[in-house]
């Protein structure tokens, strides 16, 4: 083999007149005759490769075999196109090379799906062939967008004094809400190691080390149901500092995704981003992730509802609220509409209404009903013509559940968001407790170290459920982008704050000794983030899942199509960790 001089990609006018020496893959092949072209391609992006008549016959014939991802090595000399195939859609467009001596390095068979983005081969077998499918462009740009993030990230956190510590995987359970992946000891047959959900226990304790500032990239391992943004292995950029308050550590990681963005995106964020309370975002967007490139923010409709004795509400609990999708009467039927219901009915309502102002006059679900008081209405929701009005009773919960995803539909479905947009938004003043309808009882908001509010810590004994912490959400673009707290330092407020989550004291000791323990031996107050590094991948590489910026991810039944994992192991395996298999569950 020849030493490459330059990557595919970058053969541009640069280089006309001079010898490159090129190695790739073959993306096709097209022959008109005695005229033959091949794309060639590597990760910078693809050159076309002639042979003509002045080609020596052999490896013109050479040229001729080729197919579609052999491997090649290509010397030859650029030249300018002749006008007519100039290709400015291309970035070597301009030129074309002209091959003096062409190598087979391997061949390929075909292959099972076209190396092409956006291309409609099935996602499973994508996977299962993973490393054919990171050879599309699209897929090397957001795997190139990642680890342009990852480089920032570095880069940041060493000019700003931060220390990059590892913590380990293979550790005790630290409970983030999911269930944990658990790796069996050979040495202590019966007895587990759990893989970390996050390093958030030991990057407390090397706070209490005195490192002050600690970073981290980190694998975290979630049992938990998968989605588009979740995936049971991910990665976070992993933060904890010492002395500071919520608001400088939210300065500090506004100064790190400002960074980012320039480095990656080169865009100016302007910063302080925005704050917004957990109750207002719940109340104005109906979501704890407020998607903000948009308005279209719900409106409280209860007092005007209960005064006209609207006779949807059934309950003292009930609100009414509504979204108004503005210039969108004409563009949905009463059947589109209704559709909608199946959608809603997924967060408990029973009966999506709806109204519409066409040619000044209201009309829809609940056009009767509101009559009585219809101008007051108009005027409260400022409905304008062609508007559409969607309209949800019920209590707290479903109600923001239900008009927070209508919210987001109608402005995706309307097209009113702008895709290029980054909008930042803080969400503070979280509850400190939420009530997990699957788990039937309350469970930490954040996590159970997550710090009161100094004057909620009383509420610990006397009405928990109502206190609120010191935690912070960083969202971007409707997406949970991180999450973070100050924690506690006070082991009696510790020890409290798992008696509120239904530990007794043993169990508490069993599980988390070791961190009560070291709160006896001057435990500094302490307080970071974790962002959720995939996703912040996904969304500045402009994806909608974030098995693209994984280089090989799970698929949505947490399996890899690849290697097949997880898979059986052999008995002698088993044995050896003294495990018996109970019942299997075929994938
Ligand atoms: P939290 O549980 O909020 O906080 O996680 C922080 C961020 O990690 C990302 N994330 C995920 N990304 C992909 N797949 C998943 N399954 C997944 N789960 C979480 C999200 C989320 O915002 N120890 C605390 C942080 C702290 O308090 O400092 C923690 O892990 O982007």
């Amino acid at each position: 083999m020849n030493s490459r001089t330059t990557y595919c990609g970058l053969v541009t006018e640069e280089y006309i007149g001079k010898e490159v020496v090129l190695h790739g893959w073959v993306q096709n092949k097209r022959n008109l005759g005695n005229l033959i072209f091949v794309d060639m391609r590597d990760r910078e992006g693809i050159v076309q490769l002639t042979f003509n008549d002045s080609t020596d016959k052999e490896t013109f014939e050479k040229s001729n075999s080729l197919k579609n991802e052999y491997v090649i090595e290509a010397r030859g000399i650029v030249r300018k196109r002749s006008k007519e195939a100039i290709n400015p859609d291309m970035k070597t467009g301009m030129v074309e090379v002209f091959v003096e001596e062409l190598t087979i390095i391997n061949k390929s068979e075909p292959i099972p799906f076209e190396i092409k983005d956006n291309t409609t081969a099935n996602e499973e077998l994508r996977l299962q062939y993973r490393y054919l499918d990171l050879r599309r462009p699209e897929l090397q740009k957001a795997i190139r967008t990642r680890a342009a993030i990852t480089r920032s990230v570095h880069n940041y956190f060493d000019n700003h004094g931060f220390l990059d510590i590892e913590t380990p995987n293979l550790t005790k359970s630290t409970p983030e809400g999911a269930r944990d992946y658990l790796v069996p000891s050979r040495v202590y047959p019966g007895q587990f190691y759990a893989l970390p959900q996050s390093p958030q226990l030991f990057k407390q304790l090397l706070m209490a080390s005195g490192f002050d500032k600690y970073y981290q990239i980190a694998r975290c391992f979630r049992d938990e149901d998968l989605r588009g943004d979740r995936q049971p292995e991910f990665t976070q950029i992993d933060v904890e500092t010492t002395f500071l308050s919520d608001k400088e550590i939210q300065t500090e990681i506004e100064g790190l995704l400002t960074q980012v963005m320039k480095d990656v995106k080169d865009i100016d964020i302007p910063s302080p981003f925005p704050r917004i309370k957990w109750q207002d975002a719940m109340d104005m967007y109906g979501s704890d992730k407020p998607d903000i490139r948009f308005d279209m923010k719900i409106q409280d409709l209860t007092e005007l509802m209960k005064n006209n004795e609207f006779p949807l509400i059934k309950a003292d609990t009930d609100l009414v609220r509504a979204i108004v999708v503005k210039n969108a009467a004409s563009k949905y039927s009463r059947k589109d509409i209704e559709f909608q219901q199946q959608y809603v009915e997924r967060y408990g309502v029973k009966s999506l209404l709806w109204l519409k102002m066409v040619d000044g006059k209201l009309s829809g679900s609940i056009a009767k009903a509101v009559k009585p008081f219809e101008e007051k209405l108009i005027e409260t929701l400022d409905i304008k013509e062609d508007d559409l009005v969607l309209m949800v009773v019920d209590k707290f919960s479903v109600v923001c559940d239900s008009l927070g995803y209508l919210r987001k539909y109608f402005a995706k479905d309307t097209g009113i968001i702008d895709e290029n947009k980054f909008n930042f938004i803080w969400v503070v003043d979280w509850p400190l407790f939420e009530y997990d309808e699957g788990f039937g009882r309350w469970i930490a908001a954040h996590h159970p170290f997550t710090r009161p509010r100094d004057e909620d810590i009383p509420m610990l004994d006397t009405d928990p459920h109502s206190a609120h912490a010191l935690s912070y959400d960083i969202v971007l673009n409707g997406y949970e982008l991180g999450g973070g707290s100050l924690r506690i330092f006070d082991p009696e407020v510790q020890e409290k704050m798992f008696e509120v989550l239904g530990f007794t004291k043993k169990r508490a000791y069993e599980q988390f000794g070791f961190l009560l323990e070291s709160m006896k031996y001057g435990f500094p107050p302490s307080g970071g983030i974790a962002l959720g590094l995939d996703r912040f991948a996904m969304l500045l590489a402009g994806r909608d899942n974030i098995r693209d910026v994984i280089s090989f991810p799970k698929n949505s039944h947490a399996t890899e199509p690849m290697t097949n994992a997880p898979d059986e192991v052999s008995p002698e395996q088993l044995n050896e960790l003294g495990i018996g298999v109970l019942y299997k569950e075929e994938k």
